[in-house]
């Protein structure tokens, strides 16, 4: 790095705050902006992987902090985020990555299980962003919001995923229509698009197996890895991406090419 772009990629003293952290690609996420100088704040419902993550995060040395919150909880939102703002100042990132991948047949989706993933896949990254965007309007800084959605809002990926596909398409236009109205306090909002991450979400998804053309259809790359998704959240948390808004980058293993 020279002396030009030094700081440029440096989180230093910048608190992030990334939800569904406790697991997978959050996981992921927290270790690589922690390893960049940040302060992660570990938010998840499971509160045991969200000890046990924080733990892992100052015992390599880094700045981390707990949120326990339920992401289809109104209350529970406001009430952590309120907490976090008193603990830690505004952040200066947002990562909404938590969400469930669960698979249902086409015809036999219930309106009780498109709310429980539409809350936790779209309304909740809203919610997000409505309980912290003030804080980091009032401090004057600018910040950055980067949503994890999925590519299967590019090209569907596997069977059942009517649910989760309108989720994330939601959670990409909660992007789009954020960031245009953000972009005057300088807070920048892009998406990051993962396709086939080797997680434990995406081991466990329960729903229809695999089936038709569109199973063997495989990521030349192959399967990404949390750090691979990583690496396109903390591009656009830098400050070497302050002139970056409203865009998106698929981290799919090159499924597209398939
Ligand atoms: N793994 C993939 O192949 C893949 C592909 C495309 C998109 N994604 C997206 O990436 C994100 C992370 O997925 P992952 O594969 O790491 O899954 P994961 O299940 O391993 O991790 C998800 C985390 O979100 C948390 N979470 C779920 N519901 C919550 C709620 N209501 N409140 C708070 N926390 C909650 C879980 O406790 C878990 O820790 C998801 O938004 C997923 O849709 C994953």
């Amino acid at each position: 790095m020279t002396a030009n772009n030094a700081g440029w990629t440096d989180l230093a003293g910048r608190v992030a705050i990334v939800t569904g952290a406790a697991s997978g690609i959050g996981a992921g996420i927290a270790e690589l902006l922690a390893e960049s100088g940040a302060t992660v704040i570990v938010a998840d419902r499971n509160e045991a992987g969200v000890r046990a993550q924080v733990a892992q995060l100052v015992e390599a040395g880094h700045a981390a902090d707990a949120m326990i919150v339920d992401l289809a909880d109104e209350t529970a939102i406001e009430r952590a985020c309120s907490a976090a703002v008193e603990r830690h100042g505004a952040p200066w990132l947002l990562v909404n990555n938590a969400g469930v991948h669960d698979r249902q047949p086409l015809l036999e989706v219930t309106v009780a299980e498109w709310e429980r993933v539409n809350a936790v896949n779209a309304l909740g990254p809203f919610l997000m962003i409505r309980a912290l965007v003030p804080s980091m309007i009032a401090r004057g800084e600018g910040g950055r919001i980067v949503n994890v959605a999925s590519n299967v809002v590019l090209a569907p990926m596997v069977v059942g995923h009517i649910s989760y596909a309108a989720s994330k398409a939601a959670l990409r236009a909660i992007s789009q229509t954020a960031a245009f109205e953000l972009v005057e306090h300088r807070i920048t909002v892009n998406t990051v698009l993962p396709g086939g991450v080797d997680t434990p979400g995406a081991r466990g998804a329960q729903g229809p197996a695999p089936a038709g053309p569109a199973s063997s259809r495989r990521p030349p790359l192959g399967l990404s890895q949390p750090r691979d998704v990583a690496a396109a959240v903390l591009f656009f948390a830098t400050p070497a991406a302050r002139a970056i808004t409203n865009q998106q980058i698929a981290v799919d293993g090159g499924f597209s090419l398939t």
